[in-house]
């Protein structure tokens, strides 16, 4: 629910599913590693962190657990992550430092220049406003403070491929994909000082080949006893979509990261 659907898009089944592919807590993939990539020469120790889209809490738990966060934020606009989430931080012993918030998509509800780092890990893409965006994690970053994020982005601002147009509706998860280009403009237009985007396509195109050998290969059968052969096949048509518009580089998820001037 992005922009403001009311239909729950990571509800029990898809939670279920996304977490035995990726792997507990992760609603996209890399797990820790990828977060650790992501955030690779920014110092978190002692930092208040936000995380956009933080899902079933994976990588708000490992801000804190790994990265030595002191405090983090997790924003997330659909109820079921959030339970999830708040029950991993439960488990953790971390309700101390970490704090799950159910919110609905809009400003971030915190005040300006009163955090730290803005993190994000897969969940933009679900915000189709990179530009408004862009302004409103400028105005509650501290001077010096830095935006981090991995995201799913499209090479190019025309009108997608037939190809990736039949993987974003397979997807049917709402998605607002920028380019790498547009999200560039929109930091630097906010105000945002070294601006760097990687693309991590080579990785996740080769990743993704394995995820759906995996989808329609020994385990498909876990899988179908997890969500069902519908809702099984319904991924496994997705994945199959997904493949060829990461090979043409069309899909090209990023590591995205800004600072904002002191
Ligand atoms: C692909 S999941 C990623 C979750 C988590 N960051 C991870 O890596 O496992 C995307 C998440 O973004 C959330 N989301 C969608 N629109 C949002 C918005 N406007 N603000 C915050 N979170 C949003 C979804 O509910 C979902 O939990």
């Amino acid at each position: 629910m992005s922009d403001g659907a009311d239909e729950v898009l990571y509800g029990e089944h898809e939670i279920t599913f996304l977490e035995e592919l990726w792997g507990d807590g992760f609603l996209s993939p890399g797990g820790a590693d990828e977060v650790a990539r992501a955030i690779d020469g920014v110092t978190l120790v002692g930092k208040t962190v936000v995380d956009i889209g933080c899902g079933s809490g994976g990588a708000t738990v490992a801000l804190v657990r790994d990265h030595g966060a002191d405090r983090v934020i997790g924003l997330d606009v659909e109820a079921p992550v959030c339970a999830r989430a708040r029950a991993r931080v439960e488990r953790e012993d971390l309700t101390d430092r970490v704090e799950i918030r159910l919110v609905s998509p809009g400003p971030l509800p915190f005040d300006d220049i009163s955090v730290d780092i803005v993190f994000s890990k897969d969940s933009i893409v679900h915000i189709s406003d990179k530009e408004t965006l862009a302004v409103d994690v400028f105005r509650v970053l501290r001077p010096g403070g830095w935006f981090v994020a991995s995201d799913w982005l499209i090479a190019h601002d025309h009108e997608p491929s037939p190809e990736m147009a039949a993987y974003i509706a397979a997807e049917a998860l709402d998605f607002g994909m920028a380019s790498p280009h547009r999200y560039r403009a929109a930091l630097e237009a906010a105000g945002f000082a070294d601006v760097q985007l990687v693309n991590r396509n080579q990785w996740y195109r080769e990743v993704a080949r394995a995820e759906l050998e995996r989808l329609t290969g020994s385990e498909r059968a876990h899988f179908e006893s997890l969500i069902g052969v519908e809702a099984m096949n319904k991924q496994i048509a997705t994945w199959t979509a997904m493949v060829p518009v990461l090979e043409s580089g069309e899909h090209c998820p990023h590591h995205i990261r800004a600072r904002r001037p002191l």
